[in-house]
């Protein structure tokens, strides 16, 4: 399709936007609402997504899974039991496969090697406060990256804990190279996935981790680990898996800060916004595949669920929905501008396999650290 005709699409819908908001001497012939076709989903798709296709035949085969994961979406849509809604995405023309070849982390659905979880203090039995939004602290959550075609968002996340860490120890806004994990780790496997844990080990073998801006992210692993060229600007002590408690993980975060956690990353290829609550059968808790930042807690207002089953008026739920609030690494473009919200206490996608954090702090003395196996 010629980009006159894209731009005419896109001209219709803006008049026809526009039209309803002014008085009738300004109406254009106002057809009414109808659903879009789903070929004018795709071009608008396509257009904002900035996708093309080298032939007709791939631009077929594209619609074609486009379709499918519409009819997916709504099928989520249908099933969650949360406040999500799922739909057109940046990934809405890619298949299942594909998105977790792209975006899903090989690695981190091995075997773990055995890190202890800390039991923790029993202090937290006390007070968790009922919300908690570190994005709401100056300085302490860096702007949402883009992994790109690089599997690192092992790396991403552990970068985001330790920034967000150092931040509300030392009262100091830091961003930390990314760049710099993949180059000089010899654990992880840099751009084709790694566990977040070899993130940390390689911050401590390198004695502190370089600024972005010194050491920025290239999207590719580098030839060669340039860690020695620049000055560190944060360190860390070593790193704790926290209990699987979701009230203890609440109190973790509430009082120390956002910690990293992987989940199975399943219903984010056409997740859009509001909170998922999903079920063990439409997101395996044990099949966790993407690592992300925890970076706050929360509960909806107490409003009518969107669930169509209740019809009966009677019926209308008014329950809130708690909730976790994660940063993501798939750019502000996706989900609630590049965060997205799961719900609080059922073990959503199994937010509670890994919950691990950096404690920052500058080390007495060099570590000697090897790969866990
Ligand atoms: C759109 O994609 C093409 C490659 O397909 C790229 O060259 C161009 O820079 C992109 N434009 C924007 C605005 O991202
Ligand atoms: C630690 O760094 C050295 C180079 O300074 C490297 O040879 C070694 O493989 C690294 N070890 C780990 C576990 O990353």
């Amino acid at each position: 399709m010629a980009p006159t005709v894209l731009l005419s699409c896109l001209l219709a819908l803006l008049v026809a936007g526009l039209a309803q908001g002014t008085k009738d001497s300004f109406r254009v012939q106002d057809p009414g609402p109808r659903p879009l076709e789903l070929r004018e989903v795709f071009t608008l798709f396509q257009i904002q997504y900035n996708r093309s296709y080298s032939n007709p035949a791939e631009h077929a085969r594209r619609l074609d899974i486009f379709a499918r994961n519409l009819a997916q979406a709504q099928r989520l849509q249908e099933e969650d039991l949360g406040t999500a809604n799922f739909g057109v995405t940046p990934f809405s023309d890619l298949t299942e496969e594909e998105f977790g070849q792209l975006y899903g982390n090989q690695r981190a659905d091995g075997k773990a090697p055995s890190v202890d979880r800390e039991t923790g203090s029993d202090e937290w039995e006390g007070s968790v406060p009922s919300t908690c939004d570190w994005r709401k602290a100056p300085g302490v959550i860096s702007s949402v990256k883009y992994q790109e075609n690089c599997l690192c968002c092992w790396a991403m996340a552990a970068a985001g804990n330790i920034e967000a860490q150092w931040a509300i120890k030392h009262k100091e806004s830091v961003e930390v190279s990314v760049q710099e994990l993949l180059d000089c780790g010899r654990c992880g496997d840099g751009c084709r996935g790694g566990y977040v844990w070899d993130a940390y080990i390689t911050v401590l073998n390198n004695s502190g981790l370089a600024s972005e801006k010194n050491y920025p992210f290239q999207g590719v692993v580098g030839k060669k680990c340039q860690a020695k060229k620049y000055k560190k600007v944060a360190w860390i002590q070593d790193f704790i898996m926290l209990s699987d408690n979701e009230q203890k993980i609440a109190w973790y975060l509430a009082t120390e800060g956002p910690i990293t956690v992987t989940i199975n990353m399943k219903l984010l290829q056409q997740y859009k916004n509001g909170v998922i609550r999903a079920t063990p059968t439409t997101c395996d808790p044990q099949h966790v595949n993407h690592v992300v930042l925890l970076v706050g807690f929360g509960k909806t207002k107490s409003v009518e669920r969107r669930r169509a089953k209740a019809v009966s008026s009677q019926s209308h739920s008014r329950q809130s929905t708690q909730y976790w609030i994660l940063k993501n690494s798939w750019g502000a473009n996706w989900g609630e501008e590049g965060y997205f919200r799961l719900h609080r206490g059922s073990n959503a996608c199994g937010i509670t396999k890994y919950p691990i954090t950096a404690r920052v702090g500058k080390p007495d003395k060099k570590q000697r650290v090897s790969c866990p196996r």
